[in-house]
């Protein structure tokens, strides 16, 4: 064993889920960035945490709007994720530039993404700042599948997606 720097440790966390964190501003306007930190965080009620940087576009419109849309990527998605996350919504509007296709969710402003494996409709529940992130907790409000979805992706780091198949139904 040898002691490093942590972030030569980190490189090694793949692989790692992904999500994509779907927002709207006070028009409607919509904007969409991936994220590898988030997780569930209770059943009852339902809750999933997503980790925001400070300096997202997204950040900014979670703290205003107060929704936010998780969703988990699917197969073809590869290059909208590489897109997302390499570009701010303050500069451009990627979901046009991206290709995702979205549509109206039942109980919150911003949308749903089309094709992805599960959505998660969320509401502001809980924020914790951690350094230079936020952690935001919504309160899931509703969920959707895709019942065609071969799966969700996995990021291996580097740009490398790859599928990861779901766990068979009991
Ligand atoms: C695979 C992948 C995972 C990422 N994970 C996170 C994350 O967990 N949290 C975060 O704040 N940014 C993450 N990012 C970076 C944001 O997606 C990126 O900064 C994006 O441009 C922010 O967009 P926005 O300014 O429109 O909100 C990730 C990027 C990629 C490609």
């Amino acid at each position: 064993m040898r002691e490093v720097e942590v972030r030569e440790a980190s490189l090694l966390k793949y692989p790692e889920w992904i999500v994509w964190i779907v927002s709207a501003d006070g028009t409607g306007r919509v904007n969409i960035m991936p994220a590898g930190w988030s997780m569930f965080t209770s059943h009852e009620p339902p809750m999933y945490a997503v980790s925001v940087g400070h300096d997202r576009y997204t950040h900014a419109l979670i703290r205003t709007g107060r929704e936010f849309t998780v969703a988990f990527p699917s197969p073809g998605m590869e290059k909208a994720i590489q897109y997302c996350g390499t570009r701010s919504g303050r500069e451009e509007d990627k979901v046009s530039g991206s290709g995702l296709r979205l549509r109206p969710a039942t109980r919150i402003k911003p949308p749903l993404v089309e094709g992805a494996v599960v959505n998660l409709e969320c509401r502001l529940a809980a924020e914790l700042e951690t350094g230079d992130h936020t952690i935001f907790v919504g309160e899931v409000v509703a969920a959707h599948i895709e019942d065609n979805a071969p799966g969700r992706l996995l990021n291996f780091g580097s740009g490398l997606y790859a599928l990861a198949r779901p766990a068979p139904s009991s």
